[in-house]
């Protein structure tokens, strides 16, 4: 038995990606000469409400470019404190842009729009960097999969206008927010400049992610790709199972969060585990362990010899993350593997 649960980027290519990849019409992506490409970026750019779409080729990719696009060395970009950018892409903002984070703590991801006011430099002063972007993470990964609300969205938004500066937002799982909460793609995103959207976790792409925005700064963003190397030439291969996608893979991503439910409750019912399942927005599902001799590393070591697999992000929480390759009845199994385990009392040494 193998359920695998460590994160949504498992997630394998389906049959349809495999079959589009075959027959991909492709072309020299540097002249922007690959037609699976240019059909990419166009429905890609509609889904998202923005005026163009550039394929980058990871999440991290797409992150880095969106900064690069819209900041100087030297500025200060607006994070919550545990955001993904800030937190696992090897400082890449500070090596590639030359910025400094300002690391905001949020409640359940989402920054106060206090906070961010606050945070952001007068630059009255040359002490003072100055404050060239607000990045936002929606859903928000260290958080839980949590959903921004639109309403601090667009107090943001209303902020970042206000004072001149950029908004982005790292929309690795836009679309499992878009899903949850019955509210369009292109809604979520009218709030920020750019969206980085990955394909390879939920929506099942071997390769790829989405950076849209308006045409001035995605085509800034061409030459910020190039220069990362991220510029690819019969990409119509990459590109065509995220078009399978976009018209797949979006919907069943439903599918997912009521498994995510399942299963936060199944843990909710296991003596010892510590989880409130109401607090379940998307796919992932972070718990505690809360049993007098037994820490999370024991369990999650024990899950994984049992076939179990799940991560942990941070010391004192497993994370268990659903996706299209663990149906419900795996849940159900994994449920009764760690039910069993409990009662076991498991130590990893
Ligand atoms: C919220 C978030 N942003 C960005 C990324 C980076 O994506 P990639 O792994 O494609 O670089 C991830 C990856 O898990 C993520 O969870």
């Amino acid at each position: 038995m193998r359920i695998d649960m460590r994160s949504d980027t498992v997630t394998k290519p389906t049959e349809a990606m495999r079959k589009a990849m075959y027959e991909a019409e492709v072309g020299d992506d540097n002249p922007r000469e690959d037609p699976t490409v240019l059909k990419l970026e166009e429905m890609a750019a509609e889904r998202l409400g923005k005026e163009a779409a550039i394929l980058v080729t990871s999440g991290t990719q797409g992150n880095q470019v969106a900064i690069l696009s819209q900041t100087g060395r030297g500025d200060e970009i607006i994070v919550e404190a545990e955001s993904h950018i800030v937190m696992l892409e090897g400082a890449a903002h500070a090596v590639l842009a030359g910025v400094q984070p300002r690391q905001v703590p949020g409640k359940r991801g989402v920054m106060n729009p206090d906070d961010v006011r606050a945070a952001i430099r007068p630059f009255i002063d040359p002490h003072y960097p100055k404050t060239a972007m607000i990045c936002v993470e929606n859903t928000h990964n260290f958080h839980g999969g949590c959903i921004v609300p639109q309403d601090n969205l667009k107090a943001l938004r209303e902020i970042a206008q206000e004072k001149g500066i950029r908004m982005h937002m790292d929309g690795a799982r836009v679309f499992n927010a878009a899903i949850a909460s019955g509210i369009p793609a292109s809604e979520i995103t009218q709030y920020v400049d750019t969206v980085q959207v990955c394909f390879t976790k939920g929506l099942g792409a071997p390769v790829g992610s989405i950076l849209a925005g308006d045409a001035e700064t995605i085509n800034t963003a061409r030459h910020w790709r190039k220069r990362l190397g991220g510029t690819l030439r019969q990409a119509g291969i990459v590109a065509a199972p995220m078009v399978v996608a976009l018209n797949e893979m979006v919907d069943r991503l439903a599918e997912d969060h009521a498994n995510a439910k399942f299963l936060a409750e199944g843990l909710a019912n296991i003596e010892g585990i510590d989880i409130d399942a109401s607090q379940i927005d998307t796919n992932m599902v972070y718990f505690k362990v809360s049993k007098e001799g037994m820490t999370e590393m024991d369990l999650l070591v024990a899950c994984y010899h049992e076939g179990v697999l799940g991560g942990m992000l941070a010391p004192g929480s497993i994370r268990f993350v659903t996706h299209k390759d663990v149906n419900r009845e795996e849940i159900q199994q994994a449920l009764q593997v760690v039910s069993r385990l409990m009662k076991e009392k498991v130590t990893a040494s």
